[in-house]
């Protein structure tokens, strides 16, 4: 059984409430964490960005935007955890610590965001490296990390394998406000640097590529490491 740490986008799990993916990712989540220890970070998606913006409308300051953008993610996880029923630990982890806590329990911990400045990657990437994860998965709405946007570059050229230094090149090309929309932020970035744990990012608009990634070792996205060495399957 391996730790294995999830930062599962909210522009995947609920793009919006109408079209979220929850009750698919639910078998998905529970299957994998019949084989391994799970910890997964719920980032805001759409109603996030929707509150971010209502926000700045109103003259709200950046920081106070992300405290909304946080309260959201946890609303997601909160969600996500009621959809889990018994598979999953009943509480959305407010840190760090309480995620670590929570994990005694042996079921799925679920977390959201926790301080400003930040996304939920960076959540995400600070956890893989306390629980000491055996790979941290970065499931998005791309299939890997791109030289540039794909989403408004048509040659964009999608990465197979970097190095955690060529991914900090890429990602502090990108700003950092409140809701902005990057492939992973620069402090997650950071961490997968110097904690050397592998990264895995993949397209989660089909939530069984999550499980065939992690169960079966196939996946189309990109690794990131030092040794070039696919971790998954696992
Ligand atoms: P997300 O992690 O969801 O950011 O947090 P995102 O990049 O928009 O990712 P998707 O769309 O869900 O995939 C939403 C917002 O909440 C605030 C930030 O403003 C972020 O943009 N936030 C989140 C924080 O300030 N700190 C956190 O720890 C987490």
């Amino acid at each position: 059984m391996r730790n294995i740490v999830i930062s599962l986008g909210g522009s995947i799990l609920i793009p919006t409430l109408e079209q979220n993916r929850i009750s698919r990712y639910v078998p998905v989540l529970r299957a994998i964490a019949e084989h391994h220890r799970l910890f997964v970070v719920v980032g805001g998606g759409g109603a996030a960005r929707d509150y971010i913006e209502a926000a700045r409308k109103l003259g709200v300051d950046e920081a106070t935007s992300d405290e909304i953008g946080i309260l959201v993610t946890r609303l997601n996880a909160t969600l996500l955890i009621a959809a889990l029923g018994d598979a999953v630990y009943p509480k959305v982890a407010e840190n760090h610590a309480e995620a670590k806590k929570f994990a005694e329990s042996k079921k799925i911990v679920i977390m959201g965001g926790i301080t400003p400045g930040q996304t939920t990657d960076a959540v995400a990437a600070v956890l893989a490296e306390l629980v000491r994860a055996s790979v941290f998965i970065n499931v998005t709405s791309v299939n890997g990390i791109y030289d540039k946007d794909p989403k408004k570059h048509n040659g964009a050229k999608r990465f197979e394998t970097i190095t955690p230094q060529q991914l900090l090149n890429i990602v502090s090309q990108i700003g950092l406000g409140a809701g902005s929309n990057n492939v992973l932020d620069i402090i997650a970035a950071r961490i997968v640097e110097r904690s050397h744990i592998p990264l895995v990012v993949l397209d989660g608009t089909e939530p069984e590529n999550l499980k065939n990634a992690i169960l079966k070792g196939t996946f189309t996205g990109t690794i990131v490491s030092e040794n070039n060495k696919n971790p998954l399957p696992l």
